[in-house]
């Protein structure tokens, strides 16, 4: 589905150069649950960004279904991005002037279609992550986890071909990171492919490949076995 061959990211800050991505060479295939771990500052942000298309590589090329995608206009860039990707963050990210139906009904918009089918489809996926109980509440009148919910209902509207989440369950109490993962985890089996940043070894137990990365280098990549998972939930 994605093949990222050399991709690199430098910034430069006066005469400094970072070398925020070096040499990237990645495949995610359709219905993976991959999870990226590293240090702080060691790219992680920087790749997902580049992976969903919200940010450009400096060099590299990447193919999204064998499809060169590096040298596409802004316009043509945007369209890729709502068509083919959801995105969740840390911090939710949620419109505070709008409820949770309207909420997940904005990418709904961006897709042009009509509103009976907008409120529709809304509902349809705030039922899916447990809010329907909650449609006409503003985000500063949900919990954490609930505001997440909703950010993954919005993230999903559009049927992403990949959901990208960065420190999804970062501001969340453990009660209810678990809640999220397991939601990840049943959008994984009915077919969703995922990619998932965090640091946090618990959280990347629930992913079936973990991917390491170190100063912008991915140091190793490997599928995550039963064994390994049960350790690593149990803390061992
Ligand atoms: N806009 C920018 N300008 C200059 N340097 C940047 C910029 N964005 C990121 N960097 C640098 O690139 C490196 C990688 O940053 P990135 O945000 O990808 O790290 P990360 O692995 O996500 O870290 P964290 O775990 O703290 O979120 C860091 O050294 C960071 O300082
Ligand atoms: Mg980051």
């Amino acid at each position: 589905m994605i093949n990222l061959r050399g991709i690199c990211k430098q910034y430069y800050m006066g005469a400094v150069e970072i070398n925020a991505l070096d040499y990237i060479d990645l495949s995610i295939e359709r219905g993976e649950f991959i999870t990226i771990m590293g240090p702080s500052g060691s790219g992680k942000s920087t790749l997902l960004n580049i992976l969903g298309v919200l940010d450009q590589p400096t060099d590299g090329t990447y193919l999204l279904e064998d499809v060169d995608i590096t040298n596409l206009s802004d316009r043509e860039l945007a369209r890729i991005r709502n068509r083919h990707f959801g995105f969740i963050f840390q911090s939710y990210n949620l419109f505070p002037e709008l409820n949770a139906l309207e909420n997940v009904m904005v990418p709904l918009a961006y897709a042009r279609r009509p509103k009976s089918e907008r409120i529709k489809r809304a509902k349809e996926l705030l039922d899916l992550v447990a809010m329907s109980h909650r449609l006409k509440h503003f985000p500063n009148q949900l919990s954490g986890g609930e505001q997440q919910r909703v950010a993954i209902a919005r993230a999903l509207a559009n049927q992403p071909t990949l959901l990208l989440a960065d420190e999804p369950t970062g501001n969340l109490a453990s009660d209810q990171s678990e809640e999220i993962m397991q939601l990840l985890c049943e959008l994984n089996q009915q077919g969703t492919t995922i990619v998932i940043v965090t640091h946090d070894p618990h959280i990347s137990s629930f992913g079936k490949r973990l991917v390491r990365l170190q100063d912008g280098k991915i140091i190793s990549d490997a599928p995550i076995t039963h064994q390994e998972q049960a350790q690593r939930r149990s803390g061992v």
